[in-house]
């Protein structure tokens, strides 16, 4: 079957490499791709959010099954899109997108359907937004109710951080329209957790869990970016507190949708707090893989990828066990100096075939070919991943991967999956 992949990010990178293992793939495209796809697929130069010109290219190549990587398309309605032209694609309609697109569309699904998250008040204008500050104090949080490239979230220890939030999001409009509504939270305490599974919209197959560090700077200092690292399993996530996750979370979650009318299909994605008393609070519904939690989650599946992707399309999941390779994956990502902020491209990269090994995979983010030379072209410019016995053996080598590739700022955590270990 030919496959094509929307995206051109770490996270498209592995979905990549998987798929290409598979048996049943007989070509993969991406696009647009990047340097990684290129070794496992053939790079289309059409942006993923072209989603005419991605139609137009499944049809002419007799595409059997579209993944598409990133949210902006799948909020556009790419999927309503392919299966309007008798095309199959892997991930949930517009309006079952929405759970990610809108914080608020979230926070009422989660309300109603009894989903266990922050209590919370909803804003179309700044005047009640300041009210409902004053009211509740700091800390708080002020969330742009639209999509914001993961940037809309402020969390603010005093009430004129707060106000100063609500102002920049309506008021100056720093996200555009994703600010023309507001969610305000409470602020809550406890360890993040990243917790990702496929549905067909009835079916439910939980992914290994898996952590993220969100903040730029060791001991998750500074602003937040899209991810600077990852692993799995997360062992935050015991056997129970899995089962309590799927039972008041995920279930939850996929037949409050199919209740609404709007059937979720594809990954469901939860961005979890582990209260300090061990229970499960969701932060975020996501409707796509994680990046960079992809990366560790699919280099411990053993399962073939295709199968499971097409279950979910073809809404047969209920027959589907995955398998795992019992070790520990990691991701260190090496980013471009000055990221999330201002950051040069175009510096070159070394070293990069150097670092990868049987347990060692470097995948590709911001990164871009120019006459044979591979140089730095994003914020995130490499996923360096690593299977071990365990955290600690992954963590080992995932970094002396990262020291055997070489750009000019390069800047990466040293401290990735120390979390897993700290006890
Ligand atoms: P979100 O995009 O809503 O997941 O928020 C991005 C990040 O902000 C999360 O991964 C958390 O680190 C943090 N965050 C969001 N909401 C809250 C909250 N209510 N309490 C504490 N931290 C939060
Ligand atoms: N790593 C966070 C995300 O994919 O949203």
């Amino acid at each position: 079957m030919k496959i094509l992949v929307v995206g051109g990010g770490g996270r498209e990178h592995a979905i990549t490499w998987k798929l290409a293992k598979s048996p049943g793939v007989t070509k993969i495209f991406a696009a647009p791709g990047n340097p990684g796809t290129a070794a496992h697929a053939q790079n289309i130069a059409i942006k993923a959010d072209d989603i005419e010109a991605l139609k137009k290219f499944a049809i002419k190549e007799g595409i059997g099954l579209t993944v598409i990587g990133p949210e902006d398309p799948l909020s556009l309605g790419i999927v309503d899109a392919f299966e309007e032209a008798g095309l199959k694609a892997f991930g949930p309609s517009g309006a079952a997108a929405e759970l990610e697109a809108s914080k608020a569309f979230c926070k009422s699904i989660m309300e109603t359907y009894n989903i266990p998250t922050a209590a919370y008040g909803e804003f179309t204008e700044a005047a009640p937004a300041l009210d409902y500050i004053r009211e509740k104090g700091a800390p708080i949080v002020v969330k742009a109710d639209g999509l914001a490239a993961g940037k809309g979230v402020f969390l603010c220890f005093t009430e004129d951080e707060a106000r100063d939030a609500v102002k920049s999001i309506m008021e100056d409009k720093v996200f555009g329209i994703a600010g023309a509504r507001v969610v305000i939270e409470e602020l809550l305490l406890g360890e993040e957790a990243s917790f990702l599974a496929i549905t067909d919209g009835e079916s439910v197959v939980p992914l290994a869990p898996a952590q993220d560090h969100k903040a730029v700077f060791n001991g998750d200092k500074g602003p937040n970016t899209g991810g600077m690292g990852a692993y799995s399993p997360a062992p935050l996530v015991t056997k129970e507190l899995e089962a309590e996750i799927m039972d008041t979370v995920m279930i939850p979650a996929v037949r409050g949708m199919a209740a609404e009318g709007r059937p979720y299909k594809g990954v469901l994605y939860a961005g979890l707090m582990i209260s300090p008393e061990g229970r499960p609070v969701v932060l975020e519904f996501n409707c796509r893989f994680g990046d960079p939690e992809t990366q560790p989650i699919l280099m411990r599946l053993k399962s073939d990828l295709l199968p499971l992707l097409m279950a979910s399309v073809e809404g047969r999941l209920a027959s589907i066990e995955l398998e795992w390779f019992d070790k520990a994956a990691v991701c260190v990502v090496m980013s471009s100096g000055g990221y999330p902020g201002a950051y040069e491209k175009g510096i070159e990269i070394k070293g990069v075939g150097d670092a990868e090994s049987d347990s060692v995979t470097v995948f590709h983010a911001g990164t871009a070919t120019i006459d044979g030379k591979l140089l730095t072209s994003g914020g995130r410019v490499l996923g360096v991943t690593a299977l071990g016995r365990d955290i600690k053996e992954a963590i080992e080598k995932a970094y002396e991967a990262v020291a055997k590739i070489d750009f000019a700022g390069a800047y990466y955590r040293t401290d990735i999956g120390k979390k897993a270990i700290k006890d």
